[in-house]
């Protein structure tokens, strides 16, 4: 069966699916996106990822394409026509079509398309049985990181930094030698007292669905947490670590830069939180 995309009022099949040559998406990375988990057929965690879209599209002053409702029919309707039952959609809204011209044009309509695919949800909790390497690079991004921008170069090129050394995340570091998140994911660390720590969202990084879940579950589990930027140095000497996403869930980092992280294995802790939030996953 082909895949269908949605693009500007029509679902078509990916292939014939495509968008004007002058979208300033194409032109200019004018745009931002979301990327929200299905399961068993449900669209999970949508009112926060709409949220959040609503936030991005805000600080780019880009018009809202379509309201919550229409929008939430639409994205039905992806899952429905691609027979998805564990995927993953993939939402994109740009500032529109118009003569290449960097300032925003006065009469551009938001372009839309939605695109989905599956997702392997038990194979990324088998993944999680061994863990996953991370590699640190500089965070070259730029001061708004919380807008989930489609202007992706720095996280493309420390992705590939890290897959080069034979990681599978890039964890990007700050000025100041602090972490800041992954090149697709939040990072966590895990202290020898328990205590989970990651880093504070207003300090310039995605706030990240997951990760919000992930801290309903640990107050469910009555750990305790602390909003904090940590070290790179602080992080070697973690007794655990892990990365939270969409796509990858909780998963555990057992080593980072060639050294081990605990270990060298995944964290029970780690671990705990994947297994409630797969749960919650199955359930919602
Ligand atoms: N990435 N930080 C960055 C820079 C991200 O791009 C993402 C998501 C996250 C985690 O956010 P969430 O838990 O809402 O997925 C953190 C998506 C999956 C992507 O780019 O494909």
């Amino acid at each position: 069966m082909s895949r269908i995309a949605y693009v500007n009022g029509q679902y078509l099949p990916l292939s014939l699916a495509s968008v004007n040559i002058e979208d300033r998406g194409h032109q200019f990375s004018d745009g931002v996106y979301e990327g929200i988990a299905v399961r068993k057929g449900q669209i999970r965690d949508l009112q926060p990822h709409l949220d959040r879209l609503w936030r991005s599209l805000k600080g780019l002053m880009i018009d809202i394409p379509m309201a919550h409702g229409p929008l939430t029919m639409v994205l039905r309707e992806v899952v429905r026509r691609n027979r998805l039952r564990d995927g993953f959609i993939y939402l994109q809204v740009t500032r529109g079509t118009a003569r290449r011209d960097h300032a925003f044009p006065l009469d551009a309509v938001p372009s839309l398309s939605i695109t989905c695919r599956r997702l392997d949800f038990d194979g990324v909790a088998k993944r999680a049985e061994v863990g996953v390497l991370a590699h640190s690079t500089t965070d070259i991004r730029w001061g708004r990181c919380d807008i989930k921008s489609i202007s992706l170069l720095p996280n493309v090129l420390a992705k590939q930094e890290a897959r080069e050394a034979g990681a599978f995340e890039a964890i990007l570091v700050d000025s100041d030698g602090l972490i800041t998140e992954g090149s697709s994911t939040n990072i966590w660390m895990v202290d020898d007292a328990g205590t989970l720590i990651t880093r504070d969202t207003i300090d310039n990084i995605l706030p990240g669905i997951t990760r919000a879940v992930i801290l309903e579950v640990a107050a469910e589990l009555g750990l305790k947490v602390e909003t904090r930027a940590f070290s790179l140095d602080e992080a070697y000497g973690a007794a655990e670590m892990f990365l939270t996403s969409t796509t990858s869930c909780a998963m555990p980092i057992v080593g980072l830069n060639g050294k081990k992280i605990g270990a060298g294995k995944p964290g029970p802790i780690a671990l705990k939180l994947l297994a409630v939030y797969m749960k919650k996953l199955d359930q919602d």
